[in-house]
């Protein structure tokens, strides 16, 4: 993909670009809403990758060619406080985030490629962030280290774009690790542990191609929840100062001291830093099936507690319990909409791809897009 994307940047603007990089999309294997409340979250980059190129020219104004959609936009860096409409806002706000930061960043002319698809919740916004930020660096000399640039692509969402997301996107495009999932802590911002899956097994995306509208505030609505859940905790359990820092325990006997809607937000919170730390002690075993049904066990909980699946999601989680070969199924990512991932047998892999699209487009007339997923690279620059 590289080598005919530096081409067609040339035959575009004709000369070559000066600086390029490539960020993967992700999957949230467990750990569900768990990052902004500083948890714990086991996740992957995917082999699916966003690639960024540029070359500086004159002036105030960016063009951004996407060779994926065949759409050329403009943005003017006079204004940086104007967000565009189209898919320049991820590239534009992180000139933002970086003039933040005090770094003075001039025009260029970029283009983009990628293989990520977009909003299913495979992280195709926060690729695209880590790339430009990766390569607009490297142009204009800026260096910080991986987790600053993480919190970059985050500052895009969450002060130029309004949504006030964690940072596992951006943080597993840059520190992912190709055939391992990651262990991150989100108090420390740093990754505990790589786990790699047992050999024979694999995971299948099933993408619903249903994406609820209100996302964005329901997102919010929804951390705004926990943050009153923690609120709670915190007059209760002295050093309490986020859900992290609760026992599923401690959660229970507060039940009273919260509403109901908040008390199940924070089960679904607290259960899930649980899931993920018991997940990795299970995979550590040897004990895959006990791994599988805890992806069962989360997509319960959301459906349940924290009220982030839709009746796509959960008709296709149902479906990975009657047919063969699938050990677990959950949403993954923010939800409402989006994919589904599968803990799949390898060999069983295509076929159950297969059967799952089949038995979906028959009930929901919707042809829904299936990736047998590898695990990829974190971010990386391209040499020239
Ligand atoms: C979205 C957000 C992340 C995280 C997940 C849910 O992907 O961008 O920060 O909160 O939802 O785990």
């Amino acid at each position: 993909m590289m080598q005919d994307f530096i081409s067609k940047f040339t035959s575009f603007y004709g000369s070559a670009p000066t600086a390029a990089a490539m960020a993967p999309g992700r999957l949230e294997i467990l750990g569900n809403h768990t990052d902004y409340n500083q948890g714990f979250v086991l996740s992957c980059a995917v082999a699916q990758n966003t690639a960024f190129a540029l070359r500086r020219k004159e002036g105030t104004v960016c063009t951004l060619r996407d060779f994926r959609s065949g759409k050329t936009m403009t943005f003017d860096l006079a204004n940086l406080d104007d967000v565009p409409s189209n898919g320049s806002r991820y590239v534009k706000g992180m000139v933002k985030e970086l003039a933040k930061r005090g770094f003075k960043v001039t025009a260029f002319d970029a283009a983009i490629e990628s293989t990520v698809p977009l909003s299913a919740g495979m992280s195709s916004s926060a690729a695209l962030e880590t790339a430009a930020g990766y390569a607009i660096g490297r142009e204009f000399g800026i260096e910080l280290d991986k987790a600053e640039w993480a919190r970059c692509g985050q500052g895009v969402e969450n002060n130029y774009l309004g949504l006030k997301s964690g940072l596992l996107d951006q943080f597993s495009s840059i520190f992912g690790r190709k055939e391992s999932m990651i262990l991150s802590d989100f108090r420390t911002v740093e990754v505990l542990k790589t786990a790699a899956l047992p050999p024979g097994y694999c995971i299948v995306v099933i993408n619903s191609m249903k994406k609820h509208n209100l996302v964005d505030s329901e997102y919010n609505v929804r951390r705004a929840d926990c943050e009153a859940a923690a609120k709670v905790m915190n007059r209760l359990v002295p050093g309490a100062a986020t859900l992290r820092d609760i026992s599923l325990e401690q959660l229970a006997e507060a039940k009273n001291e919260m509403s109901d809607r908040e008390y199940r937000r924070a089960l679904h919170v607290v259960g899930e830093c649980t899931r993920v730390m018991d997940g990795i002690k299970m995979l550590e075993a040897g004990d895959i099936a006990g791994f599988g049904n805890s992806w069962f066990e989360s997509h319960f909980s959301s459906r349940d507690n924290f009220e982030n699946s839709t009746p796509e999601l959960d008709y296709l989680v149902e479906l990975a319990r009657s047919i063969p070969g699938c050990l677990g199924a959950r949403l993954s990512g923010g939800g409402f909409g989006g994919i589904t991932i599968h803990l799949v047998e390898a060999t069983a892999a295509e076929e159950y791809a297969k059967r799952v699209s089949t038995a979906y487009q028959s009930k929901t007339g919707v042809a829904a897009e299936t990736i047998i997923c590898n695990i990829g690279d974190g971010a990386k620059l391209i040499e020239l």
